[in-house]
């Protein structure tokens, strides 16, 4: 931490300078920044193949905003009035007993980052290869090629050296920068994009599966828990990603409205990225591989859809490869800088140190899932299918039912009197119905993910 304060310290924690946003926009963006990534667009793709289509997407948007709101409201809060990184925020607010649980959140930073730096990395070397030449015929064999031997360790090693310089910039000049110069870029190209797939002979089955919902597959408890850990992931809670974005906030933000947008924006683009994928798609014939496996939309079906249009393929392959590039380093320094707030403020380590020395160990632990597909599944199953929905439900119960005084202060301090009555509403959905419903997700999800860590071998 920077001991001398600065334009980019401007307060106070126990009398250790605190970095700030530098502004609303900024913390903003970074917050939509850190949502928007993979998720929206190689996840939500293929649990929506997965789930029946349309139908999946409407029950996502009722999670999204039922129960991913309320969830992110008391993230936010948590953070803002602590002005703590997790394991310090949790001890604050609920004393030494919740440290355990920002713990919890720093191991699934640790966890997420590893592998979900390698599929950036993947990702990364698809959009290299739009540019140097045309994408190879098979695209099966292709994607053998860029996830396995060194491919996918020396990208997924490039991804973390990135996502460390940027964290170990700061708070404003690494994070909210970057944020803020790319999350645009991002929403243009993919508006672009799905302008486009509207002229493609075929699209219009793709559309269909998308959007004409069919609801028997809802009412299972599967498809439930996939969309609310979906959700979780998409939206970056959970893990304490918002918690500590907010504590770099000063006190007068209106939460509520910030996390509306943060939840708006963040299904807009898994929303966009559905109109680019399901016509191009469906239009080139390739349903098939798309439910097939957590890679098959995005990573075969789609180089593959680019290769067959041609030099068209290999523009539209490097803005669509290009995009979820900036979706992916929003939402990694993200994630890194959970983990990095946390040992800069328990143990007073220097920012740079920290990123440094944080980031090489998550790069370590990436070479195995970058070297199995197997162990990256198990770690994608264990650590947001399970660490997610559990930091969910106990940051609901600890906010929802602790001291009265404390959840007004997490939950509802700086929300406009407009927006009054609909808090309530969140506070009781937060202390009702989100642990519940976590709990349910949870029956599902940890005989799942125990399973997929058997599978590893096999
Ligand atoms: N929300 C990100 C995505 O959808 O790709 C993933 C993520 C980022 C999860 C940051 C958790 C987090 F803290």
């Amino acid at each position: 931490m920077n001991q001398h304060p600065t334009a980019d310290s401007a307060s106070e924690t126990d009398g250790v300078p605190r970095e700030v946003w530098g502004s609303r926009l900024g913390f903003l963006l970074a917050a939509v920044g850190s949502a928007v990534g993979l998720g929206n667009m190689w996840r939500f793709s293929y649990a929506t193949a997965e789930h029946g289509g349309a139908a999946f997407v409407l029950f996502y948007i009722f999670l999204t905003f039922l129960v991913g709101v309320p969830v992110m409201i008391a993230e936010f809060g948590l953070g803002r009035s602590t002005r703590l990184s997790p394991i310090g925020a949790l001890r604050r607010a609920g004393g030494s007993a919740w440290v355990p649980l920002g713990y919890l959140f720093v191991a699934a930073g640790f966890l997420i980052l590893s592998y979900y730096a390698v599929i950036a990395g993947w990702v990364t070397r698809y959009a290299f290869d739009a540019v140097m030449s045309p994408f190879p015929s098979d695209a099966g064999a292709y994607f053998g090629e860029v996830t396995t031997g060194w491919s996918p360790i020396l990208y997924h090693l490039l991804f973390m050296t990135l996502t460390i310089l940027i964290v170990a910039g700061g708070v404003k000049k690494g994070i909210e920068r970057v944020s803020t110069v790319m999350m645009p870029v991002l929403a243009l190209i993919l508006i672009g994009l799905a302008v486009w797939a509207t002229t493609l002979t075929g699209a219009g089955e793709g559309y269909s599966f998308y959007l004409t919902p069919s609801f028997e597959e809802l009412f299972s408890l599967e498809t439930v828990a996939a969309a609310t850990s979906q959700a979780f992931f998409s939206l970056s809670l959970g893990m304490g990603a918002m918690l500590t974005f907010a504590s770099y906030l000063k006190r007068d933000t209106d939460l509520p409205k910030e996390s509306t947008i943060v939840a708006l924006s963040d299904f807009g683009v898994a929303f966009i990225a559905g109109m680019v994928v399901f016509p191009v798609v469906f239009a080139l014939g390739l349903q098939d591989a798309v439910g097939e496996s957590t890679v098959g939309a995005l990573f075969i079906s789609l180089p593959g859809a680019f290769q067959a249009m041609g030099p068209t393929g290999r523009a539209v392959g490097l803005l669509f490869f290009g995009a979820l590039f900036i979706g992916a380093i929003t939402s990694g320094i993200a994630l890194l800088e959970v983990v990095v707030s946390s040992v800069i403020d328990e143990w007073k380590i220097d920012r740079r140190k920290a990123s440094i020395a944080m980031g090489i160990v998550i790069a370590l632990l990436g070479i195995l899932p970058a070297s199995d597909l197997n162990i990256l599944s198990a770690m994608d199953a264990v650590a947001s299918e399970i660490f997610l929905p559990l930091g969910g439900l106990f940051l609901a119960l600890l906010v929802g039912w602790g001291p009265p005084s404390k959840r007004l202060e997490i939950f509802i301090e700086g929300a406009s009197p407009a927006i009054r009555p609909l808090m309530s509403g969140w506070l009781w959905t937060l202390r009702i119905a989100v642990p519940p419903l976590l709990v349910i997700v949870l029956t599902q999800t940890v005989p799942a993910g125990l399973a997929s860590i058997r599978a590893i071998g096999g």
